[in-house]
């Protein structure tokens, strides 16, 4: 067997998460108006790990500016070793990668890379997130990764017309004290900062071992999220914690959400809104005995689902089109619901309400004409 349908195989039977694609190119679409649709569709992302889009061409580039070594022969020997089938076994690949980000320049050249691809598909605002700790222990000076993003952050809205905002993530299996040190490191640049997140491996980390650090962060004027991965352990309980006693504004992924009325109902009341990424945890397996479609169950549930591509470069080279048109295939979604998930996003945005009206009012624009 050709190792590719291999790996296929695998994905989908749900033993690994996803599949490294020749160029990115997503299966034809059996609807081409419902894609060109999507394609035209002035859309917003709220759950990217910037780090994630660290494609691996611009890795390659990197390491050869830094005077690094890497373990791979080309671009195509390290997307094949892109291989994982859980959590854990992914962030291993997505945190070596991130090794050849050394200096500011860098970090401005992923985030504009990352912006000028989104602008292209008709991304009209995005909130990132980015992972300072993980940069720190490096010896990266938290002053280079946000003064890099933000710099490539103002060139793009300038030269490409996308607003964006950042997240800072804990990175929630490092020490709690690690992660309190990285967020008074940021405090000096929280004026580009929206907010702060939680992300990394879950087992044994939950949202409340953090209570104090997104007690300061909202005492700064940040808003909160935090990721509640997919089939974790515990998963029912931490999305509980994070959703009445921490009071985040927003779940990243949450899908398991739909196993339990009473948080639905929780989360409904309180207007929650869901970052889903279908590509990375798009199926509710091992804790269910037929696989669950996260979007459809979400979207049946009435919970307010955004869509986004996660850590692109990790997972096909998929960015946000084809992330909708896969979702819109794999979950039945009709146009309806595709104006509706972009509705939630710029619903959902951190930005003072006339700004989204407006960008709501773009979009209301092209569904009219479309
Ligand atoms: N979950 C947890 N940690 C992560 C993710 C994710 O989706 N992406 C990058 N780090
Ligand atoms: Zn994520």
């Amino acid at each position: 067997m050709d190792r590719r349908d291999f790996i296929r195989g695998l994905a989908a039977t749900g033993t690994i998460c996803a599949v490294p694609t020749r160029g990115g190119a997503v299966a034809p679409v059996s609807d081409p108006a419902l894609a060109a649709f999507i394609r035209g569709m002035p859309k917003s992302e709220y759950h990217v790990h910037l780090e994630g889009t660290l494609e691996a061409e611009m890795k390659f580039a990197l390491a050869r500016r830094n005077g690094m070594n890497l373990p791979f022969a080309d671009v195509a020997a390290m997307k094949a070793s892109y291989v994982y089938n859980d959590l854990p076994s992914f962030l291993a690949i997505y945190y070596d990668g991130m090794k050849v980000l050394q200096k500011e320049q860098d970090f401005h050249d992923l985030a504009y890379a990352y912006l000028a691809k989104a602008a292209a598909q008709n991304v009209i605002y995005a909130e990132m997130f980015f992972d300072p700790q993980e940069h720190l222990k490096r010896g990266v000076a938290m002053a280079d990764v946000i003064g890099g993003i933000t710099r490539a952050r103002r060139e793009a809205e300038r030269q490409l017309g996308i607003r964006s905002q950042l997240i800072l993530c804990f990175v929630r299996d490092l020490t709690a004290e690690s992660a309190m040190a990285a967020l008074d490191a940021a405090l000096p640049f929280k004026a580009d900062l929206v907010g702060v997140g939680l992300d990394s491996d879950e087992a044994g980390h939950p949202p409340e071992k953090f209570r104090e650090h997104f007690a300061k962060a909202r005492a700064n004027g940040l808003k909160v999220t935090a990721h509640c991965d997919v089939d974790q352990a515990d998963t029912l309980k931490n999305i509980r914690t994070a959703l009445t006693d921490l009071q985040v504004d927003r779940i990243d992924h949450g899908g398991n959400i739909v196993q339990s009325p009473e948080l639905v109902a929780i989360a409904r009341a309180r207007g929650i809104t869901f970052t889903v990424c279908p590509t990375f945890s798009g199926t509710l397996r091992r804790t269910e005995k037929v696989p669950v479609d996260v979007v459809r169950a979400m979207m049946d549930a009435g919970l307010n689902v955004t869509i986004s591509s996660d850590d692109p470069a990790y997972m096909g080279s998929e960015y946000i089109d084809d992330v909708l048109i896969r979702a819109a295939e794999r979950s039945s979604l009709t146009r309806a619901e595709l104006v509706t998930i972009a509705r939630n996003g710029f619903a959902a945005a951190w930005l003072p309400a006339a700004d989204k009206a407006a960008m709501l009012a773009r979009l209301e624009a092209y569904v009219k004409q479309a």
